[in-house]
């Protein structure tokens, strides 16, 4: 079955359009079965399928790791794969577009909904969103990016007001959203809850309009969160298409603003036009045959997931260990998050099971997952680590503390953890300790206790079968962190002003974020960002650099290549992260920003060239008086290796590019128009004409008033210069205010 759009918007009649844009129940859009048009079925996601009508059931479907372990693999192919797993599930299940990705920057690690986020950094989580999304676009299910935009917190999400600096903006909050966009265009976009700068994301058309499908060029549908739109015709004009869900009595208020003038039937059809080719790609996509069940994926999926962070030579297991397994958590796995994207899975692993069938194991839980102390519980996991070789403790987050509605206070593991942790060191046999939890915990205070660190995320169904083959060595661990684990809460550049207070947050660290901001603070930190140890050790030799193109005519494109070589016992694998630096800005900038990586493996004693490209945007940032990105001449750093904090090979690239004069507006400075030649030129000739001298400053005049707006410089009697000389000036050459 299958309807022409313009066809369709020819014939329907306002109400039918209002009905259009608003939605039908929980999960569906409305149709226009008259011209047949049938109704949109959404779901949530992305780390498996959500399709019931309430959250407390759902029908089966495969539970991948959540994103924090998506993220951590680094691999785009990985996603593209589970994308299409999902997408094949979404099929069988008879849904169109799969609610995800989330892709909001992990801007504190106290953030409730951080398991669901894929990174601090944009580049990694707008290249992995856009993988997952045209994995699911390539097998004709629509993907979701959300939430648009600065969704940085659970406090207040509704209400809060986000106020962020259009550089931090562009460069760190909506940069992912960008890059996927652009590479992947999917079906549809979330809007956020929040307000940002002032306005409701919802109603905000610089982001939904202007940003988005201005700059961005997008082509999709926009979607409200559920529950996200206040005034539902200040929406339609800021560019929001679809009200989900289902809001009594929508559909007549937006006929009668039509009918009264307050809304233009012209944008009701650009609304009704995007939601029609949506449904048109739906009804029209070749889809291959719906399947649940992925749990092999799955499984692949959580050993890329995994970041080993510490390892003294325990791991892998000895083949004939005797492991006391201690820790609720290897019989009650944690495996995925709680709120909108709870799946219900397919199958389930447990430590319990699938170490046992690998290893003489000994199990005791050690603490209540109520965070209770049990003294006896304790004693009976030391009994059982005295006889035995090893110790593998499943610590992490109770469920509690990380869903999506609320925030933590804190980021430390439970106390009646860490004395289980504590007495079992004691024994002074090694101890591995797992981790499974979404958002960052402290590890710095007892990560020396421990001979192993693993930190498994929410690893899925499968994620207990991939974590006893990473301890039996009967596979490798493969992720990376993609957020900074900091020494202390403290130390997080955003901490004194996450949450916000009054109903507003202000992002005060600007484009200091993250690894952004440890380093330019040069504070230390527990594990870096990019960090993460397999069982094999790799070397990189000489990074060669070839300059194409060039910044004027935007084609620039820069391949840093290093030699890569396993120099170690097992195959394994290896990210190869690229960083640039520009020390010499003329604003403020990171000490180093990731801008390629890539994922190899390799085996043992094996070497290869591995090349990534950099395009211009590498070398650019936000300019707010140019209103766009902007490269500046100088030399640059460009850096290879392991993570943010180890990379050994590094190349230099100078770019010459003509300097750009600041647009002039009525505040520019004296500095700013003695930097504009032609500005200034018009301006002496007037000056000169009139009085018959120039406009001079000495030396030490320009010290004093250089930063000085020029126009109210000339509101100062006795000069050569008045007003009328800088606003004639302006009126060619300023910018409009
Ligand atoms: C969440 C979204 C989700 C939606 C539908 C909202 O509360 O923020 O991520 O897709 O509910 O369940």
């Amino acid at each position: 079955m299958t309807f022409d759009v313009d066809h369709v918007l020819a014939e329907a009649t306002t109400e039918e359009l209002a009905a259009l844009v608003c939605g039908s129940g929980s999960w569906h859009t409305t149709g226009i079965p008259r011209l047949g048009v049938p109704p949109v079925r959404l779901a949530d996601g992305p780390h498996g399928l959500r399709v019931g009508e309430d959250l407390d059931y759902s029908e089966p479907s495969t539970c991948f790791p959540t994103a924090v372990g998506l993220g951590s693999s680094w691999n785009p192919a990985l996603l593209k794969r589970v994308g299409e797993a999902l997408g094949r599930e979404a099929t069988a299940l008879g849904v169109d577009v799969v609610l995800g990705p989330g892709l909001n920057i992990k801007r504190s690690p106290l953030c409730g909904r951080n398991f669901e986020y894929l990174s601090e950094d944009p580049f990694v989580s707008g290249t992995l969103a856009a993988a997952l999304v045209y994995g699911m676009q390539s097998v004709g299910v629509g993907g979701c990016l959300k939430h648009f935009a600065a969704n940085n917190q659970e406090t207040d999400r509704m209400r809060v007001d986000a106020v962020v600096a259009e550089r931090a903006l562009r460069e760190i909050y909506l940069a992912g959203f960008q890059r996927a966009v652009g590479a992947s265009q999917p079906w549809m976009v979330m809007c956020s809850y929040n307000r940002l700068n002032g306005t409701l994301v919802s109603q905000n058309p610089w982001l939904l309009t202007d940003v988005l499908r201005g700059d961005w060029d997008y082509r999709g549908v926009v979607v409200s969160d559920w529950g996200a739109v206040y005034d539902r015709i200040a929406a339609l004009i800021a560019g929001l298409d679809l009200e989900m869900p289902q809001a009594d009595g929508r559909e007549a208020v937006v006929a009668a603003a039509v009918e009264s003038g307050e809304l233009s039937r012209e944008v009701l059809e650009l609304a009704a036009e995007r939601l029609l080719s949506l449904t048109h790609k739906a009804v029209t996509a070749v889809r291959p045959t719906g399947v649940i069940g992925h749990h092999d994926l799955a499984r692949e999926a959580a050993l890329e997931s995994m970041v080993l962070l510490r390892n003294d030579g325990v791991l892998p297991l000895a083949p004939g260990a005797r492991v006391a397994l201690v820790g609720e958590f290897a019989r009650t796995p944690r495996y995925q998050g709680s709120g909108s994207s709870k799946v219900n899975p397919v199958e389930l692993d447990r430590l319990l099971d699938t170490l046992a069938s690998r290893r003489e194991v000994t199990f005791a839980p050690g603490f209540l997952l109520s965070g209770d102390l049990d003294d006896d519980l304790i004693d009976e996991a030391v009994t059982a680590a005295e006889l035995a070789d090893v110790v593998v403790a499943c610590l992490g987050l109770p469920d509690a503390e990380e869903t999506e509605g609320s925030d933590r206070t804190h980021m430390r593991i439970p106390d009646n953890q860490r004395a289980l942790l504590a007495s079992l060191s004691e024994t002074g046999k090694p101890v591995v300790v797992v981790l499974s939890n979404g958002a960052a915990v402290e590890v710095a205070g007892w990560t020396e206790e421990t001979s192993a660190l693993i930190e498994a995320w929410l690893g899925g169904e499968a994620g207990a079968l991939a974590l006893a083959q990473v301890l039996t060595g009967e596979a490798e661990p493969s992720g990376r962190l993609t957020e900074t684990l900091g020494v202390r809460l403290e130390d997080y550049p955003s901490t004194l002003m996450f949450p916000g207070e009054t109903g507003q947050v202000q992002y005060g660290e600007g484009v200091f974020m993250g690894y952004r901001g440890f380093d330019a603070m040069e504070r230390e930190v527990a594990y870096p960002f990019g960090f993460g140890l397999g069982y094999t050790t790799f070397r990189y030799d000489a990074l060669k650099l070839v300059e194409t193109g060039s910044v004027v005519t935007r084609d620039l494109r820069v391949a840093a290549s290093v030699t890569l070589t396993n120099t170690g016992q097992r195959a394994g694998a290896e990210v190869v992260q690229v960083y640039v630096r520009n020390a010499a800005a003329s604003v403020p900038r990171p000490v180093r920003e990731l801008r390629g990586f890539t994922k190899v493996w390799l085996e043992p004693g094996e070497s290869r060239t591995v090349t990534v490209a950099l395009g211009i945007d590498a070398f650019a940032f936000w300019s707010t008086p140019h209103e766009r990105f902007v490269v500046e001449s100088g030399d640059y750093a460009i850096e290879a290796g392991s993570h943010s904090r180890d990379l050994p090979v590094a190349g230099g690239l100078r770019l010459d590019v003509p300097s750009l004069p600041t647009p002039l507006y009525d505040e520019s400075t004296i500095a700013e128009w003695f930097a504009d030649t032609d500005a200034m030129d018009a301006l002496q000739a007037r000056v000169l004409a009139r009085t018959g001298e120039r406009f001079e400053l000495g030396e030490e005049m320009y010290a004093v008033v250089a930063g000085q707006p020029l126009r109210r410089f000339a509101q100062f009697p006795g000069g050569p210069l008045t007003v009328a000389d800088v606003d004639a000036v302006l009126a060619e050459y300023g910018r409009p205010v």
